[in-house]
């Protein structure tokens, strides 16, 4: 091995620049770690004339994959373009000509993960991924390293800031969803096509490659139940607050007898709970291990400099690894069969709040109903209103059978003395559990 290791850079956005920046202001702590120097040898840009935040010899710059993926210099190719098909095509490229690959790119990890990763081990290469997961907090490895001996029963992870930042400031302001989006919008956190963070996607890609480390199975991504928070109400934020819990996109991820369940929904979170105190655009995995107990990592989830930090971290992984001559070991290989928790084994608490005629025996029809159910309430408010001569009630399940709880909501829509049921979301970490 050359005294120095080269990098070759799909991309110089946000990312890219970062990495940059990070390997010449942290250029001692890496010789220090890994007795050489790491450089960038090339970059793959858009636009040569770009004005740009870093410094880079203009004669790296390249627009032409082909000068960082058939480069004889580069070792390690760090892909930070974005994007799936092209991203994809020069991955596996770099593979065929036996490079390893460091990727920050959710989207194509989630969808191509497996495939790219056995093609990773066929050329005897690394692939890592560090970066696509909440940025800089070093989950991924924790999950691989740090808790490598244990048995993960559950993650639940607030790993999207955008949604994070627009549910604290309803929260704590009282603001609407729209103005809430707005103001994200202008600091820069959330994009000017916001929809794949709020309507979840972009936190049910990082679930999907969260549950595959955790539970070593191929959970896809067509696994993650989905819902976002876009339709949110601030009245039923404002309810959650008199009850005592917190509104959250909570990503949920449980494995009972290797069977997996994975979500991403808006969720009440007890303020007992740790992940409610996650505020703004900061993101955080709580995770459940039969021997660890609870353990929560907590950090920036996006940035410049956080992210790069995690690309450098693979990049000195790669870099030990060719040291050590293992490089192409699976990150993580599978070792079950992809079971998911059928239906009838799922379990929660709810929150319901309904819209029901204001007449004597309409509580005890809906008691009624959901006796007849199996299900019973934690917590009950009423609100009585004056148009229309309809209450708002709000109510709490106990933890309850996901299919009696569906069942007994098509029954309550159906009850001639509820007008209407106006939302239900799930509810975590109460004191029962
Ligand atoms: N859009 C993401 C977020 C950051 O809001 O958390 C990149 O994963």
């Amino acid at each position: 091995m050359r005294n120095n290791v080269s990098i070759g850079l799909l991309g110089l956005g946000v990312v890219g620049s970062g990495v940059i920046k990070l390997i010449e202001d942290h250029q001692e702590e890496l010789v220090h770690q890994l007795g050489c120097g790491v450089n960038v040898k090339s970059v793959l840009v858009r636009n040569l004339e770009k004005a740009r935040d870093v410094q880079v010899d203009q004669a790296y710059l390249t627009t032409d994959p082909n000068d960082v993926l058939h480069n004889p210099e580069v070792d390690v190719v760090v892909e930070v373009m974005g994007g799936i098909e092209e991203a994809r095509k020069h991955i596996l490229e770099a593979f065929a000509t036996k490079k390893h690959v460091v990727t920050a790119n959710k989207d194509l990890i989630a969808l191509h993960g497996p495939e790219l990763q056995d093609a990773a081990s066929k050329n005897q290469c690394d692939l890592f991924y560090e970066a696509s997961v909440a940025g800089g907090i070093p989950i991924l490895r924790g999950l691989s390293d740090g808790l490598v001996s244990d048995r993960i029963q559950q993650v639940m992870g607030i790993v999207n800031g955008t949604t994070n930042y627009i549910l604290t400031k309803m929260n704590q302001e009282g603001v609407t969803y729209e103005s809430a989006l707005e103001e994200a919008q202008q600091l820069g956190f959330a994009e000017a096509d916001p929809t794949a963070d709020v309507e979840g996607l972009d936190a049910a890609r990082k679930m999907a490659i969260l549950a595959r480390l955790a539970f070593s199975t191929d959970v896809e991504l067509s696994d993650v139940e989905v819902n976002g928070i876009s339709n949110l109400a601030l009245a039923d934020l404002q309810y959650g607050k008199k009850l005592g819990y917190t509104m959250k996109l909570i990503g949920y991820a449980h494995c009972q007898n290797h069977n997996v369940e994975v979500s991403v929904q808006p969720t009440f979170l007890s303020n007992q709970h740790p992940l409610s105190s996650v505020k703004n655009e900061y993101n955080a995995v709580y995770v459940n291990g039969e021997a660890v107990g609870e353990t929560m990592f907590y950090g920036a989830g996006a940035g410049s400099l956080p992210t790069a930090t995690a690309i450098m971290s693979d990049v000195v992984t790669v870099i030990t690894n060719m040291r050590l001559g293992v490089n192409g070991r699976r990150f993580v290989s599978p070792r079950f069969r992809k079971e998911l928790t059928p239906p009838e084994q799922r379990f929660g608490q709810h929150y319901i709040r309904m819209h029901v005629k204001d007449e004597v025996g309409a509580f005890a029809a809906i008691s009624d109903l959901f006796n007849q159910m199996d299900i019973s309430f934690e917590r009950i408010l009423q609100t009585p209103r004056t148009k229309n001569e309809l209450a708002e009630v709000v109510l709490v399940t106990h933890r309850t059978a996901l299919l009696n709880f569906k069942e007994s909501m098509d029954k309550l829509n159906n009850l001639d003395v509820v007008e209407s049921v106006e939302s239900t979301f799930r509810v975590e970490g109460d004191a029962e559990k």
